[in-house]
């Protein structure tokens, strides 16, 4: 009897605990998200983006669509129509290229992950307009370098667009991406799933432990490097950017040095910790006082 009625109230007691339990684990889900360090968080670095693109690069359902994600396109895939039409006109003009060549080149960029694709200007085809950024900013880089650019490293990748584009236009010797673990995941499945010829090493700030050994040509970050808070950046000047002789710099943290609440170097904090750097508008401007910064490279 005695027996019984300690396995009755046993069995009480875990009915009335349960449900405290999961309250308990809920709490401590959300004390967690809460306690984030960031001092070295970047704008993007934020939960939801990350764990989509780890998401994206473990299910291909997910991956075949990342591109057009809720979570995903407030980071990156949001350049606008006008934008597109502008970057075209570039295209067209100042480098001269065919409707054909431009669709040629953009072509690993225009189906995999489903992006939105826009009907711009004369176009016969609706297109990926982040895809025609890309090849914007290649060409620019290419014009920067002659046709072999060397050892690359680039902070800060997306999904690899701009590496895939560089890699159809110039001869790359090595390519070195860095980007959140969970982010160079989908990096490695959308290089692995396109035709990306250079040899390639991905890797975040913290696996970097060899950084001495590590030097290179020529370093990229476009839209990245400005939304990193101060104490993240300047690891990345002492590990990569030091090591690197010219770099190409797309920045988006104005003239103060503000991404969103993200505290970071101002642009003249910056130009003082290079000796050969210089600054340049952004064609065409994305954002009012976005600018490009350069080292190392003759304006
Ligand atoms: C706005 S996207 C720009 C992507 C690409 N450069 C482009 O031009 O489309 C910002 C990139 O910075 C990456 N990022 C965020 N935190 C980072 C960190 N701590 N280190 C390196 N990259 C980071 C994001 O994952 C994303 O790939």
């Amino acid at each position: 009897m005695k027996e019984l009625i300690k396995r009755i109230l046993g069995s009480a007691y875990l009915k009335i605990k349960f449900p405290f339990s999961i309250l308990k684990t809920k709490l401590l889900i959300l004390k967690n998200q809460s306690i984030r360090d960031n001092k070295y968080k970047s704008f993007s670095d934020n939960g939801e983006y990350p764990e989509l693109a780890l998401k994206a690069a473990l299910d291909p359902a997910t991956f075949s669509i990342f591109r057009r994600h809720p979570s995903y396109t407030p980071v990156l895939e949001h350049v606008s129509r006008k934008q597109g039409e502008e970057y075209l006109k570039i295209i067209r003009e100042k480098y001269n290229f065919k409707d054909d060549e431009i669709f040629q080149i953009i072509k690993p960029l225009m189906y995999i992950g489903n992006p939105r694709l826009l009907k711009i200007n004369d176009l016969p085809y609706k297109i990926s307009t982040t895809a025609l950024r890309y090849l914007k900013i290649g060409l620019d880089i290419k014009e920067l370098t002659g046709d072999n650019i060397g050892n690359v490293v680039e902070i800060g990748c997306g999904y690899g667009g701009q590496a895939i584009i560089l890699d159809k236009l110039l001869e790359i010797k090595s390519y070195t991406f860095y980007d959140l673990w969970q982010v160079n995941l989908l990096i490695k499945r959308f290089i692995e799933d396109s035709n990306f010829s250079s040899k390639y090493t991905l890797s975040t700030l913290k696996e970097d432990s060899n950084n001495n050994m590590n030097s290179w040509d020529f370093c990229i970050s476009n839209y990245a490097f400005s939304e990193l808070p101060k104490a993240l950046q300047e690891m990345y000047i002492k590990r990569v950017l030091n090591n690197t002789k010219r770099g190409y710099m797309l920045m988006n943290s104005g003239l103060s040095g503000d991404y969103g609440n993200i505290k970071n170097l101002s642009q003249k904090e910056l130009l003082d910790k290079f000796s050969h750097a210089s600054i340049h508008d952004e064609v065409p401007l994305t954002f009012s006082h976005n600018y490009l910064f350069t080292w190392g490279i003759k304006s």
